[in-house]
Order: structure tokens, then C-alpha cells, then sequence
């Protein structure tokens, strides 16, 4: 996530170095003590006019600086090693430092030190074999002259190094093992590599920076490379041809890049590859088919390519596998024809949004290791197998936008399979009706479960009762069925719940007084704690590959909500509805309530959503509305309102069409200003389209444009600190949009 530590390196204050001179006068005044190996004067010196000692946590006042904290001399008294992290050292590095031309080891990880390294950085650190600079805030270009041929490890990486590389710069490094220059800005080409320079190298790590071109040859000849890492960056064209000669390599990490052509054959050739990330890309054609020769094989990223044709049965064979991700591409094939039995470490798998067809793969049940099953998007059929249950550990299981049937025996089943948390089905079993009755005679079925999705699957019947035993749900999406009769009290009973999707429905009766009592919605505390908070698999919002970056991967990101949106409920919203302090959306347009707006809506401090356009309220607007501060989308359009729209207040800053169609309703924003009381006036007939997105329209570009930079961005800071538009397509995607497409 290169944004996020980015954006977490907070700005250097301004810093200066400071010299510390009155100690450094005490120093030669007072002479240097001679019972141990003599401190050398000069680097002594050097020293302390390296840094900034005086905001570290360093305690460098004894006599002899080679028993300093951090620094190791030789018999000579020379400075060799200087192991300075995490020492909160400030300011730049002064060119002073390269006096110490004894040095070996030098270690200034996770300071805050900053400025550019001079161009002869290393010209007189001739010694130097260990540099570790890595989580600072250095800048501007890396050294002109190249580190010294003993040089061992450079770690570079976390910092904010601009410019290109020159392809100098490794071409003296006889010795280099580890070269780490991740999460910077470099760009330009990757340095070429040739390993009949660096024969020993073992680990290079190019990743989070904006290198482009293509992967130059070379690496070919790096017999001892094991890991090659150089994902999000810009780099194009195919793999490097010569890439499958390095075979000692373990790790081919390239993820978000824009490399194209086929994964070719020869990779197979990586007999000890373990990890293969290649993962947002154009990659094409069909999988290596001797992929099975790979035993060592753990992961298989390839999600978000071109990828096509079919499976390659020796896949089968990667017996080592614990993770396959090969989501969001084109492959197909009868995926019940492949053997998944030798898969047994298998804890991951992930196929989403390929052609694949036939029934659902029973042989997929041995692989008992499997904790996330996500086949949705293909063109699965048939019911789901009572084998599913030696799964013992199936938490996450996804199977959206199949042609499954027969969901009351998929419920039946499934309400066995223990640790099963997220179960996201919408899109199948279309027209059936929803399981109720005697699904759960006992009430131990579905104890862990926290999401459950039906969404999209025009299910009749009513809002089922045994989901009244599930203590730990927390999303219950039921959103686009055929459902009728009322909202269930006991909803209300259920002590985790706070995303409620039963929007296009034809549910019917009162907004349960009940569902103000919702625990989870009226304080942190009320909230059950409902176990491990992150997702076995993330879920994305869409098929758009552009919106990929909107996944979900924590269960708390999701936005408290409750959607009624579109079905027949009437009667007034309750008043209670205040006490719902968590609610961050809430949506019950396109219904009949009536009454007035409760002024207790703005209690609901945390609202940024609300919309009751399209009922029959009545009444004015109450001015207490205006309090909501972090409300940024907001409706009432064709009601029956009355007067003036409460004046100064932030409701003035929303769009004419937030008030429209309720023809007693005057004021800024709408045209018609009170005085003239012209009821009747403003256009209710208008044309009766939404004035919103109807539901069907998908507000993807829109968010995908605006909200490029968010990628990465969101685990760390969480929902708060994302712009306002931006939560708005977010909830709209969860209360429109996802509930069709949530995978
Ligand atoms: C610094 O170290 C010296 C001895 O090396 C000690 O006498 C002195 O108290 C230390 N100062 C602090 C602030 O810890
Ligand atoms: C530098 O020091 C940090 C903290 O002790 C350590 O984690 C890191 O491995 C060191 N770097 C090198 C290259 O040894
Ligand atoms: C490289 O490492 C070897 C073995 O550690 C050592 O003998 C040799 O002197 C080093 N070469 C350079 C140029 O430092
Ligand atoms: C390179 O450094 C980054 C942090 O700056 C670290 O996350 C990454 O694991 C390192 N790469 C290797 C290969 O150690
Ligand atoms: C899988 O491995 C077995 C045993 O090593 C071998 O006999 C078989 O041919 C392999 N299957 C494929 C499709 O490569
Ligand atoms: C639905 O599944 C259940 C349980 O697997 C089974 O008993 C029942 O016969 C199935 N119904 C149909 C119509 O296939
Ligand atoms: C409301 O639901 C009905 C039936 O499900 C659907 O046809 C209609 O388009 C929906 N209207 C809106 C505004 O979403």
C-alpha cells in the first residue's frame, strides 16, 4: 500500500541541523579518554555533525564515542558500525557522515530524517557493505556515484527518493544480495540488471514506485535470485523472456502493472517458485499448461487479467497451494471435470467473474483446508452438495451470479457448516421462495454467520423467521425479492445488527418501533463484539475493474445502514428513530409513510445520508435538520411539505431537486420564494422518472473517476476520512447497486 504509508509520512517540521557545539568544544578541551581503544578524533567529530543528536534519544556524552549507544569501532578506534534505528534522529544527513570511512554497517532505519543524499554520498564510504536508510523522509535523487563493489544490502525502501536510477548504479556491486528501493517515487526504466556483475544477488524489491518500460533482461543470469518484487508501477510488455532461467527464484511478486502477453511455458521451469503474483495486469492466453510442475507453488495471484481458455488439469497437481486467485478473467470450462482432492492446503479460492460452467465442483470439498470459497459471476448450475459440510472451516462462501436452484435445500445444509461467517448467494434461485418454517428446528444453525446476502434473487415470502436466532448478524441484505408482508419486530432484538437492505421490496405495514431499539445502532458499546473484524476475501462493489478499489475488507467498513427504499410501507416514522445514534444511512424513499418529519431525525448525529423522497409526508420541514453535519445527501422531493425551508441553514446548500415536487414547499434552494404563496405553481407533474438513480443506472464512472487516488487508502484510514462525495457513491452502491452485485 504505497499510499498509505505516504500519506501516513506526516511532512518533516522544519528542520535544521544543529551541531552541537558547545559539547563538541568540551570534547577537545577536555581530551579523550585513553584506557580503551581510542575513539578516532575525526570521526568523533564527524559524528556529531552527522546529525541532529540533540532531538534524538541518544545519549552520546561519554568521553570514548566507541562505546556510544549504536556504535561498534574498529581495533583502531575507527568507526564501523553505525546501527541507528529507530533513534527519532532529525534533520539531513550531513555530507560529514562520509568521513567515517571505516564504516561497514550503517543502519538509520525508521528515523525522520530528511533531505537529499549528496551526489558523492558514497565515494568515501568505501567500506560500506550493510546500508539500511529505509522509513525516513529522504529525498530527491539516489547518489550519482554508485555504492561501493563491497556493498551487501541497500535498503532504500519507505522513503520519498525521486528520479530515475542511473543503470550505474549496480554495475560495481560484485557483493549485493538484497537491493530494497519499495515505496518511493523513482521512475523512469527499472535499472538494468546483470547479474554477471552481481552474481550473488538474492533479493530485489522495485515495488510502489512509478518505474515504467519494461522489465529489462538480465535477471536471467542471477542463478541466486530468489525473490523478485516490482509490482504497482508502470512497468509494460510481457515477463522478461530470460526470467524462467533464474532458478532459484521463490517469489515473482508483479501485481498492478500494465504487463501484457501470455504467462509463458517455460515458467514452469521455477521449480522452486512459491509465490507467483502477477495479479492486476493485461495478461493474456491461457495458463501455463505444465503449471502443476511448480510443487512448491503457495499462491497463485492472477486476478484482474485477461486471462483465458481453460484450466490446465496439472494446476491440480500444485498440491502445496494455499491460496488461488484467479478471479476476474476469462476463463472457462466444466469446472466439475477438474480433481481439487490434492488440494489440500488449499485455504483460498477465488474464481469470481470467469465463464466457468457445470454443476459446483464437488471435489472441491476435500479440500479441507478451504476457508474462503468464492465462485460467483460464472455460470455455475445445479444445487449446492451436502458434502459442502466437511468444510469444516468454511467461513466465507460466495457464490453470486450463478444459475443455482433450490435454495431451501442449500439453507438446510447450510445451516450445519459451523463457522460459516459470511454467506453472500444473491442472484440465484430465482423466483423460488425464501426458506422459512422448519429450517431451524434447533437453534444452533448459523451461529457465526455476520453477512448474509440473497439479494437480487426475486425470492417470495416473508421476512424468515429463524433469522431471528442469529445473534451475530450484522448485514442482512434482502434487497431486489418479491418479499411481502411486514418488517419483523424481532429485527429489532438483534444484537449485532446494523446494515438492514430490504429496499425493492413489496414489504408492507409500519416502520417497526421495535427497530429503534437496535443495539448495534445505538452505541459502540451496545454493539456485540462479533469476533475477528477483516474478511477472508474482500468484497468488491462491482465487476467495473475500476472499482476494484472500493473493496470492502473489513466488516466494519461497511456503512451502518438501513435501507426500505421502494416497497409499500406507511404509517409515520417513528420518533424513537432518534435513538438510532450510529446510522449512517438511511433510506426508505419510494413508500406511503405519512405524518410529519420527527424532529428527532437529528439526533442521528452521524447521518450523511437520508433520504424520504416519494412518500405522502406532511407537515414543515423541521429546522433542526440543519444540525446534521455530516449529512451530505439529502431528500424529501415529492411529499406533501409545507412552508419554508428552514432558512440559513446548510439544507440551503443541497439542490433545488433534494425539495422538489412537494408544491407547498418555498424557499432557497427552490425558485419560488414564500411571499407569494403560490401552491401549485412549482412542476409536481413533471415527468414521474426518479430524480435520483433509479436503482438501475450504476453511478460507477462517476465514483471511479473522482476516487483513482483512494487506492490503498482505505484499510488504514477507514471510512472517516474519506471525502463526502465519495461516501455518498459508496452508500449508493450498497444500498443500490450492491445488493445486486455484491459477490
Ligand atoms: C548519559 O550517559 C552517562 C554515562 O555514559 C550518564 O552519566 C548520564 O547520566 C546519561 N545521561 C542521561 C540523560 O541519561
Ligand atoms: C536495521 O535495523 C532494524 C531495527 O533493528 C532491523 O530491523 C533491520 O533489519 C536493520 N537493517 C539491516 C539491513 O540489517
Ligand atoms: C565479496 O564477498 C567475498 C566473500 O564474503 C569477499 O571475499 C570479497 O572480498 C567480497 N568482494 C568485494 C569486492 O568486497
Ligand atoms: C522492502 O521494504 C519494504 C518496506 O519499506 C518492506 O515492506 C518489504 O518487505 C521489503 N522487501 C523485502 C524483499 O524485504
Ligand atoms: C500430476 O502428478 C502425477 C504424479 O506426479 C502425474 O502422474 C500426473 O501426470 C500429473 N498430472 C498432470 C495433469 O500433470
Ligand atoms: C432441495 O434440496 C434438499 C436438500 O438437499 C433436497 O432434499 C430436496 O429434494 C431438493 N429439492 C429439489 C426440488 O430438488
Ligand atoms: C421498485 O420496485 C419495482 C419492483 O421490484 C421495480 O419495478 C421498480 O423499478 C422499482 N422502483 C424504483 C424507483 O426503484
Amino acid at each position: 500500500m504505497p499510499l498509505s504509508t505516504r500519506t501516513m509520512a506526516v511532512q518533516p517540521n522544519h528542520l535544521t541541523k544543529s551541531y552541537v557545539l558547545p559539547l563538541f568544544i568540551l570534547f577537545i578541551t577536555s581530551g579523550i579518554s585513553t584506557t580503551h581503544a581510542a575513539c578516532s578524533k575525526m570521526d568523533q567529530l564527524s559524528l556529531f555533525s552527522s546529525f541532529d543528536i540533540a532531538s534524538s534519544s541518544l545519549n552520546w556524552s561519554s568521553n570514548d564515542c566507541c562505546r556510544w549507544e549504536g556504535i561498534t569501532c574498529d581495533m583502531a578506534g575507527r568507526v564501523t558500525h553505525l546501527l541507528l534505528p529507530s533513534k527519532r534522529l532529525k534533520g539531513v544527513i550531513s555530507p560529514s557522515l562520509g568521513n567515517l570511512t571505516h564504516l561497514t554497517h550503517l543502519n538509520l532505519s525508521h528515523n525522520i530524517l530528511s533531505g537529499h543524499l549528496e551526489a558523492g554520498f558514497f565515494l568515501s564510504l568505501g567500506r560500506l557493505q550493510i546500508l539500511d536508510l529505509s522509513y525516513n523522509l529522504l529525498s530527491g535523487e539516489l547518489p550519482l556515484s554508485p555504492p561501493p563493489s563491497c556493498i551487501r544490502i541497500v535498503d532504500l525502501s519507505s522513503n520519498q527518493f525521486n528520479g530515475t536510477t542511473p543503470s550505474s548504479f549496480l554495475q560495481r556491486a560484485w557483493n549485493l544480495s538484497n537491493l530494497n528501493v519499495s515505496n518511493n517515487l523513482l521512475e523512469g526504466q527499472i535499472p538494468s540488471f546483470n547479474c554477471s556483475y552481481s552474481p550473488v544477488v538474492r533479493s530485489l524489491d522495485f515495488s510502489h514506485n512509478d518505474f515504467s518500460g519494461i522489465i529489462p533482461l538480465g535477471l536471467g543470469n542471477c542463478s541466486k535470485l530468489e525473490l523478485f518484487r516490482a509490482g504497482f508501477n508502470s512497468l509494460m510488455g510481457t515477463l522478461p523472456s530470460d526470467i524462467h532461467k533464474a532458478r532459484a527464484l521463490e517469489e515473482v511478486s508483479l501485481p498492478s502493472n500494465k504487463l501484457s502477453g501470455a504467462i509463458d511455458e517455460s515458467i514452469a521451469n521455477l521449480t522452486n517458485l512459491a509465490i507467483l503474483d502477477l495479479n492486476s495486469n493485461q495478461l493474456s492466453g491461457a495458463l501455463p499448461l505444465h503449471i502443476g510442475k511448480l510443487s512448491r507453488l503457495k499462491l497463485i495471484i492472477l486476478h484482474f487479467n485477461n486471462l483465458e481458455s481453460f484450466l490446465p488439469p496439472s494446476l491440480m497437481n500444485c498440491s502445496s497451494l494455499t491460496e488461488l486467485n484467479l478471479g476476474f478473467n476469462q476463463l472457462e470450462g466444466d469446472l466439475s471435470v477438474l480433481n481439487f482432492s490434492k488440494l489440500s492446503q488449499l485455504i483460498k479460492l477465488d474464481l469470481i467473474d470467469n465463464h466457468f460452467t457445470g454443476p459446483l465442483p464437488i471435489s472441491v470439498y476435500s479440500c479441507k483446508s478451504l476457508i474462503a470459497l468464492r465462485l460467483s459471476f460464472n455460470d455455475l448450475e445445479g444445487q449446492l452438495q451436502h458434502e459442502i459440510l466437511s468444510l469444516k472451516s468454511l467461513s466465507f462462501l460466495s457464490l453470486t451470479h450463478n444459475r443455482l436452484t433450490n435454495v431451501t435445500g442449500a439453507m438446510k445444509i447450510l445451516k450445519d457448516c459451523k463457522s460459516l461467517r459470511v454467506l453472500i448467494f444473491g442472484n440465484n434461485f430465482l423466483g423460488e421462495e425464501i426458506p422459512d418454517g422448519d429450517l431451524m428446528v434447533d437453534s444452533s444453525g448459523f451461529q457465526n454467520i455476520s453477512i448474509i446476502s440473497f439479494s437480487g434473487c426475486q425470492l417470495t415470502g416473508k421476512v424468515p423467521v429463524w433469522l431471528s436466532k442469529l445473534e451475530k448478524l450484522k448485514v442482512l441484505n434482502l434487497s431486489l425479492n418479491r418479499l411481502t408482508g411486514p418488517i419483523p419486530g424481532w429485527l429489532g432484538t438483534l444484537p449485532s445488527l446494523s446494515n438492514i437492505y430490504l429496499d425493492n421490496n413489496f414489504i408492507s405495514g409500519e416502520f417497526p418501533k421495535e427497530l429503534c431499539r437496535l443495539q448495534a445502532l445505538r452505541s459502540e458499546k451496545g454493539a456485540t463484539q462479533t469476533g475477528h473484524d477483516d474478511l477472508e476475501l474482500p468484497i468488491y462493489p462491482s465487476v467495473n475493474r475500476s472499482a476494484a478499489i472500493l473493496q470492502v475488507k473489513y466488516l466494519s467498513n461497511m456503512v451502518i445502514a438501513i435501507s426500505l427504499r421502494n416497497n409499500s410501507l406507511s404509517g409515520n416514522i417513528p420518533r424513537d428513530i432518534g435513538q438510532l445514534q450510529l446510522l449512517q444511512l438511511l433510506d426508505i424513499s419510494f413508500n406511503k409513510f405519512s405524518g410529519n418529519i420527527p424532529h428527532q431525525i437529528s439526533n442521528l448525529r452521524n447521518l450523511e445520508l437520508l433520504d424520504l423522497s416519494r412518500n405522502h409526508l406532511s407537515g414543515e420541514i423541521p429546522a433542526s435538520l440543519s444540525s446534521l453535519n455530516f449529512l451530505s445527501n439529502f431528500s424529501v422531493a415529492y411529499n406533501n411539505l409545507q412552508g419554508q425551508i428552514p432558512l440559513g441553514t446548510q439544507l440551503q446548500g443541497f439542490d433545488a431537486t433534494a425539495f422538489e415536487g412537494n408544491p407547498g414547499l418555498c424557499g432557497s434552494p427552490l425558485p419560488n420564494e414564500c411571499q407569494k404563496k403560490s401552491p401549485g405553481d412549482s412542476d409536481t407533474t413533471k415527468d414521474q422518472e426518479d430524480v435520483h438513480d433509479s436503482g438501475n443506472g450504476i453511478p460507477w464512472l462517476q465514483i471511479s473517476v473522482s476516487l483513482g487516488f483512494i487506492v490503498g487508502f482505505w484499510g488504514v484510514c477507514g471510512p472517516l476520512a474519506l471525502s463526502r462525495s465519495w461516501r455518498y457513491a459508496y452508500f449508493k452502491f450498497f444500498s443500490n447497486i450492491v445488493d445486486r452485485f455484491v459477490r
